[in-house]
């Protein structure tokens, strides 16, 4: 069985006394069901002190371990604070820093050479959707992001369709699941049975309160990498319930 994930992504939003939505949220874990928030690199040391049963992540990391890189983290440092996820290749980072499946397969192994686990985000434009293309689009970026060696304890992978993320707008139903049960196929096809089951697969894009528990309820969905409504502990909480009951 695989321990569901709700990750809350705090990109780039939260001073000190954001720690207040966190130490809020201790207590939600349990054994079926892992709560996660990767607040900013700023906040991590201090969110670990308060998280109690809330596993802490980041956001990036670097793909060396240390070296003359101005203004970046390594995945050992983000250890060192505390961090056991990484989140590696969303959306913002491909589009914002020109990260390609290359650098982020170079960051997603540097994350599991820290004894990390790496969330690997994917997710294609409206445009490749409408044209027909988001299967080929997100085949290559898992095939490509996802370096040798996966296993269900060092990689979880993020389905975040571009157009679903800050949006409100989200894929049907039917579209989820055509993504997830692909994802879960290709999984199998290069890491084999016992690998891929035990590889978590979230959906990410505009989940809240509301739709949380029709989007739990999809085959191979195993949870949710939530942006803006990760924010606010009266929103992550009730998200976190419904993952719970599904
Ligand atoms: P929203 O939940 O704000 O749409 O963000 C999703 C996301 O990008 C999480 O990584």
């Amino acid at each position: 069985m695989r321990r569901k994930l709700a990750a809350g992504n705090w990109k780039m939003n939260g001073t000190q006394t954001a720690l207040a939505e966190l130490s809020a949220l201790d207590g939600t874990s349990s054994p079926t069901v892992e709560v996660l928030i990767c607040p900013p690199a700023t906040l991590l040391h201090a969110a670990k002190g308060v998280a109690g049963d809330v596993a802490i992540g980041a956001q990036d990391c670097h793909a060396a371990a240390s070296g003359a890189h101005t203004g970046d983290l390594s995945a050992p440092m983000l250890a060192d604070a505390g961090a056991t996820y990484v989140i590696t290749g969303h959306s913002e980072r491909r589009a914002d820093h020109g990260e390609s499946d290359a650098i982020v397969a170079a960051k997603s192994q540097a994350v599991w050479d820290a004894g990390l686990t790496a969330i690997v985000c994917i997710g294609e434009s409206l445009e490749q959707r409408d044209s027909g293309k988001t299967l080929t689009v997100i085949g290559t970026q898992l095939a490509n992001s996802v370096p040798d060696g996966a296993t269900g304890a060092n990689l979880v992978v993020a389905y975040e369709p571009i157009w679903a993320i800050g949006t409100g707008k989200v894929p049907t139903i039917h579209q989820i699941g055509e993504v997830h049960q692909f994802l879960r196929a290709e999984l199998v096809s290069r890491f084999g049975n016992d690998i891929a089951g035990a590889i978590r697969l979230l959906y990410g894009g505009s989940v809240k309160p509301a739709n949380a528990a029709e989007i739990f309820a999809v085959k191979d969905v195993d949870g949710a990498l939530v942006g803006g409504a990760s924010l606010k502990a009266s929103d992550f909480g009730p998200i976190i319930a419904a993952l719970t009951k599904a």
